[in-house]
Parts: C-alpha cells; structure tokens; sequence
C-alpha cells in the first residue's frame, strides 16, 4: 500500500497540523490498567487488591524482585507499586533496575514503607519512585494516587504511540521507492557517527539518529508523477518537490519531543554557499546537525544503486564529495572529518547494520 493512501494530502498541507492520537481521559477517568504489586509479605498484598478492587485494575503479585523482573519482562505493566523493604534486592534498587531498563522505565512506581523517616522518602524518590506513601493506607488517598499515576501513564503511552506512528510513516514514504531500501536505517548509523566524531551530546545524537528516519517524512504529500518522474523536473514540479522539508518540519512540529529534529528536517537541503533551500542558508547558519544529515544523506545515495547509475565506491563517492566542496556546496571541514572517519571504520554494509542500529538504539535511550 502507498503510504499517501493512509493519510490524504491534506492533512500535510504546510501548516496544519496532522492527526495525531491524543490521550483525552477526564480527571474523573478509570482506565483499565495492570499494576503489579511487589511485597513479600502477603497480607500487604492482599489488603492492596482490597483497596484497589473498586477499580476496573488486573492486578499482578510478585513476592520479591526476581519476581517482578520476570514479571515486568513477559508483561505490559502500566504501574508498579512496591515496598521500600524487599527480599533479594530492596525496593529503590530494584527501582533503579526498571529506570535503566529500556523497557521499564517509563512505568511509575509507588513506592510504600510502614518506617518512619523522611530519610526513607528521599532515599526512594532519589531511586526513581515517582510516589511514596507511608503506610498505614488510607485506602482513599491510595486510590487517588494510583488513578492519578495511571492518567499519566496513558497520556505517555499516546505520545510514544503517536511517535511510533511518525517513523512508520515515514519508513512507508521510503518504501514508496525500492530503490531507496533501508535508506534510513544506514543514513541514522552514519549521521551518529559523523556526530560522535565531532563530539556532540547524547541529545544531538539522538536527534541525528532520528532524523535519518525522519528528513524525507514531508516526502508523504508530494504525489508520485513527480517523486518518481523520469527526467527533469519542470518549475512547477521542481517547486513541489522542493515543499518536502516545510511539509516535513509542519508534520513533525507538533511533537515536542521531536522538537530536536526539526533543524535537520527544514534544512538538510541547504548548501555551504547559500544556493540550497527552503532558507538559503549559507555556511554555519545552516545548523550543525543539518550539516551532518546532509553529508550522511549524500553519501549513501552515491554508495548505493540506483536506476540511473551504478553505486559508486566509497573511495569514488568520497571523491565526488570533495568536488562539491570545491563548487562551495558543502562545508569542508566536515566532509574532510567524514572522509577520514569514514575510511578508519568498517564499511556500513547491510550485515553489520543490524547490529550497529541495536547497539545505538540502546546506547541513545540510556
Ligand atoms: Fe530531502
């Protein structure tokens, strides 16, 4: 199926907003959940179900962490509520556990403890409990804090699903064309790497390796006759195609999260001496990561086959690389930084690729 027959066009027309789920729950709202509750003493669980009965909650019991861990890794938990004091491993280590566990750790925890001490509130908030209670329960205010808990928790799970639903759009405009196969995937590991080789933070790493997925997503309303068009480009087709980055930015800017990225959608286009677009931005104006994307971008097109050309060696492409630098399309320190991170690594081929995008997606989401 052609990704523009998921969504129409119109939904992408340069600044309106696309349709993204959106959690809309009440105050009052009780969403179904699983909870899973940690103590090793039973009674504790047990007077836990009694309270939280009333609400329509699956509730799970585990009586120490190697239970939950089992537990959290075969099951979607939406909250975990567990006691300060645990056989094994005690509640704020098992707590840091979920919260640098990929998987885990954006569930909320509450924590709870019958010892007195404000000492025992610090130690469990700091260990990433989002709550903490001291017992004894009023079974009211357990109630509130867990539904409270709960609320948040579905409108986290809304926005990752609606970022879910950004990539695969946008892995379905690149499938729009076989030839560009797995296009985003080798240009995120080789933005990352030239991003690393300058230095950059975490942040912008994550950046770059989202908007290797991301740069073409305004790719989505330009029609076929003219993405795929065999030969040159009229003006009225040129300025369409040229609308991709605006129609990219526009889509993704209404996720605050994908904010990061959307230098390197609007302006991976842009060339060094100011003859690129949508801005005409020349030299350092063009933001960095932009820069980096477009470098990574160019690369792969030349390394790769197309129906018009043969794919070019690295040592070719390079080549090709420098001549632009020359014509002043492109920055020169990074092209020449590129090159020579470029030959010092194992070339990006599809069986490593697998590994290297694995190892990023856990490195960045630690
Ligand atoms: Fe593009």
């Amino acid at each position: 199926m052609q990704a523009k027959t998921l969504l129409s066009e119109a939904q992408f027309e340069i600044g309106s907003s696309p349709v993204v789920p959106f959690f809309e729950g009440g105050e009052s709202a009780v969403l179904p959940a699983t909870v899973l509750v940690v103590d090793g003493e039973e009674i504790n669980r047990r007077l836990l179900k009694a309270i939280l009965k009333t609400a329509p909650y699956t509730i799970l019991e585990a009586r120490k962490a190697s239970e939950a861990m089992a537990v959290l890794q075969s099951e979607r938990i939406d909250l975990v509520i567990l006691d300060l004091m645990l056989p094994e491993m005690s509640g704020p280590e098992l707590c840091r556990w979920m919260k640098v566990n990929r998987s885990t750790q954006l569930i909320p925890i509450l924590m709870m403890t019958s010892v007195q001490g404000i000492e025992n509130e610090i130690v469990g908030i700091s260990s990433g409990a989002d709550e903490f209670l001291i017992k004894p329960l009023h079974p009211a205010v357990v109630r509130t804090r867990v539904r409270a808990m709960l609320r948040n928790k579905a409108l986290i799970d809304s926005l990752e699903e609606a970022e879910t639903i950004l990539f695969a759009l946008a892995q379905a405009v690149e499938h729009r064309d076989p030839h560009t196969s797995r296009h985003c995937q080798r240009l995120a590991v080789a933005s990352v790497m030239l991003g690393e080789a300058v230095g950059l933070p975490k942040s912008d790493l994550t950046a770059l390796f989202r908007g290797g997925y991301l740069h073409d997503i305004g790719k989505i309303g330009i029609p076929d006759a003219v993405l795929f068009k065999q030969g040159v480009l009229n003006t009225e087709e040129w300025n369409i195609m040229r609308s991709h980055p605006l129609r990219g930015e526009a889509i993704c800017r209404t996720m605050k999260s994908l904010w990061p990225v959307l230098p390197i959608i609007r302006n991976h286009h842009e060339r060094w001496d100011g003859s690129g677009y949508p801005d005409g931005l020349a030299g350092e104006d063009i933001p960095l990561l932009a820069r980096i994307l477009q470098i990574a971008d160019i690369y792969d097109a030349l390394t790769t086959e197309r129906p018009y050309k043969r794919a070019l060696s690295s040592e070719e492409s390079l080549g090709v690389m420098e001549e632009e630098v020359r014509r002043g399309w492109r920055d020169p320190e990074l092209v020449s930084l590129f090159a020579s991170t470029i030959q010092s690594q194992p070339s990006l081929d599809l069986t490593s690729l697998e590994t290297s995008l694995e190892n990023l997606n856990l490195e960045l989401s630690r």
